[in-house]
């Protein structure tokens, strides 16, 4: 596990984003996992201004609101198309999103399960991690071996996440994530988070006990990771960073 330690959130993004445009430069058809949330967003605004052109790049969501769909401004869906593909020049057919509004949202989590498979697993996926512990949706406890599927969120989460929404009560009880077996198979995980308000989290998912009641321990099993904090995201490990 690699550990990138910036001064602000803002370098931690720029140093991400160089990341991703040095694969883009490799393998220009990549397939990126996007995540929502505002961890990834000096990422996403260091890599608008970056070479190379992304219109070919493939990308998958984490998650998405259950009963919230592309039309609803706090959709996940309408958060990537903001965010990602109109801000960084993505191919809006090169991208998908769980649709909240499907009939069968069982059956849309196994689809989109399916779809990333097929398209050959993600090459890197993009983290932001909940206060909580959560990864995407996945609430403690979530097992390490799960898939995509329909989840309840944590009444933790729908506080955490009551800011983007008019109250607390407004904020969906479910949703579809990407689940952590899903997650673990992406070939490289890029891990963003900044402030205070994070500290203690990074330091359990990077140094405490490798167990689903803390899903984002899962990272210390992965191959690939690569961590950017700001120095208040990281001022609780112990560990030597770069
Ligand atoms: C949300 C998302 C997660 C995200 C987390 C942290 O609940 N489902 O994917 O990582 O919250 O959000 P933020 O980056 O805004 O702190």
């Amino acid at each position: 596990m690699k550990i990138i330690e910036t001064v602000t959130g803002a370098e931690a993004g720029a140093r991400a984003a160089e990341l991703i445009a040095g694969l883009v430069r490799r393998a220009p058809t990549a397939v990126l996992g996007l995540a929502t949330g505002s961890s990834p967003l000096p990422l996403y605004a260091a890599l608008a201004g970056m070479d190379p052109a992304l219109g070919r790049v493939r990308g998958f969501s984490l998650d998405e609101y259950l009963g919230l769909g592309p039309a609803d401004e706090m959709s996940y869906a309408r958060v990537i198309r903001r965010e990602v593909i109109e801000r960084l020049g993505l191919d809006p057919a090169l991208v998908r999103t769980p649709d909240g509004l499907a009939e069968d949202p069982i059956r849309e989590a196994a689809d989109f399960d399916r779809r990333i498979r097929d398209a050959g697993g993600i090459d890197l996926q993009i983290l932001g991690i909940g206060s909580n512990g959560h990864l995407a949706f996945n609430e403690p406890p979530s097992a390490f071996t799960s898939r995509t599927r329909v989840v309840e969120l944590a009444a933790s989460t729908r506080l955490d996440n009551a800011r983007f929404f008019d109250s607390a009560a407004d904020v969906p009880s479910h949703a579809i994530t990407q689940g952590l077996g899903t997650i673990a198979e992406a070939r490289h995980l890029l891990l963003l988070a900044h402030g205070e308000g994070k500290a203690g989290a990074v330091a359990r998912a990077v140094e405490g006990p490798v167990t689903e009641d803390f899903p984002a321990s899962l990272i210390q099993r992965h191959p690939h990771v690569t961590l950017f904090l700001d120095s208040a995201a990281a001022s609780r490990l112990q560990r030597a960073r770069v």
